[in-house]
């Protein structure tokens, strides 16, 4: 998954899905798998394809929650925030995080991560950590780098 914009690379997706019928879904579909995300200059190039006003396609693009038009964060953190993680101090973990953790990382609170006897827990990306203090979070972080 690339997250930058690359206008060849959108133009051989509508290509492949411009004959469809209501060809406009399948492009987006298309465009947001392949890239994360509906890049902004995109949209002139979709409408010019399908003889559509930008304003048409930009409708679609926001009409429908699915879609995004800013890349996602590099790496993802769940902290859960179930009971038992919850009474060993979760909550103050999301904000000790949200505020330590730099723009590449997005911050979800979820609901047990299997690791309810080593609480609090978080998963960055698909690595499970356990015993989570704010000191513990920060040296994670630094060793995968991008915090602010
Ligand atoms: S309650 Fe947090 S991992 Fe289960």
């Amino acid at each position: 998954m690339s997250l930058t914009y690359h206008p060849e690379k959108i133009a051989a997706l509508i290509a492949t899905h411009q004959h469809l019928p209501g060809a406009l879904l399948p492009i987006l579909h298309a465009i947001q798998d392949a890239t994360g995300f509906i890049p902004p200059e995109s949209v002139t190039q979709i409408a010019t394809a399908l003889n559509l006003s930008r304003a048409e396609v930009h409708g679609v693009i926001t009409f429908y929650h699915y879609f995004r038009t800013d890349p996602p964060a590099r790496h993802q953190i769940q902290i859960c925030c179930a009971e038992a993680c919850q009474s060993m101090g979760s909550e103050q973990l999301i904000k000790h995080a949200e505020l330590a953790a730099g723009a590449e990382y997005a911050v979800h609170p979820v609901y047990c991560l299997g690791l309810c006897a080593n609480s609090p827990a978080m998963m960055i990306d698909d690595t499970l950590h356990a015993r989570v203090t704010p000191d513990k979070f920060d040296k994670i972080i630094k060793k995968i780098g991008g915090a602010s």
